[in-house]
C-alpha cells in the first residue's frame, strides 16, 4: 500500500526554463497510468534557491532530494521513490564538501553547503513580526 506522498517540483524561472513543465506533466501522467493520483500530489513550488543544480524535485515525506532532472526521469522516482521506497541514487545531489552522504537513509536538504551558508529571510520576517506584535 501505498502513503500520502507529495512531488514537489520546482517551478521557478530557471527550472521552468529546464523543461519543469514537461517534467510535472510526466508525474502527473504515470501516477494517473499507476492508478496513484489520489496518493499522490504534484505540486509546484517557488524556487528552491538552487538554480544551478534545477531542475530540483523534492518527494515528501521521503525528503529525497533530485537536481538536474529531466522529463523521462519521473518514471524510474514514480517507481523507485513512490512505489518502493528507496531513492534514485543517480539524481541525489552530491556535496563536494561531503557533508551530505547520498547513501544516507534521510537526506536532509539543509545539510547541503550551499543551503548552509543562506540566510533564510521569511523565517527572519516572521519572527520580527511576532516580535513586533508581541511588544505592542
Ligand atoms: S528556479 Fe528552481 S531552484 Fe531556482
Amino acid at each position: 500500500m501505498v502513503k500520502k506522498s507529495y512531488i514537489l517540483v520546482c517551478g521557478g524561472s530557471a527550472c521552468e526554463a529546464s523543461k519543469a513543465d514537461a517534467i510535472y506533466e510526466s508525474f502527473k501522467k504515470i501516477l494517473e497510468d499507476e492508478g496513484l493520483k489520489n496518493d499522490v500530489q504534484v505540486v509546484k513550488t517557488g524556487c528552491f534557491g538552487f538554480c544551478e543544480k534545477g531542475p530540483i524535485v523534492k518527494i515528501l515525506p521521503e525528503e529525497e532530494f533530485y537536481v538536474e532532472v529531466k522529463p523521462e526521469d519521473a518514471e524510474e522516482i514514480v517507481h523507485e521513490t513512490i512505489i518502493k521506497g528507496r531513492p534514485v541514487p543517480r539524481l541525489l545531489y552530491k556535496d563536494k564538501d561531503l557533508k551530505v552522504d547520498p547513501k544516507a537513509d534521510k537526506f536532509d536538504m539543509n545539510k547541503i553547503g550551499f543551503y548552509q551558508k543562506q540566510f533564510r529571510m521569511r523565517k527572519l520576517s516572521h519572527s520580527l513580526d511576532q516580535t513586533e506584535s508581541s511588544t505592542r
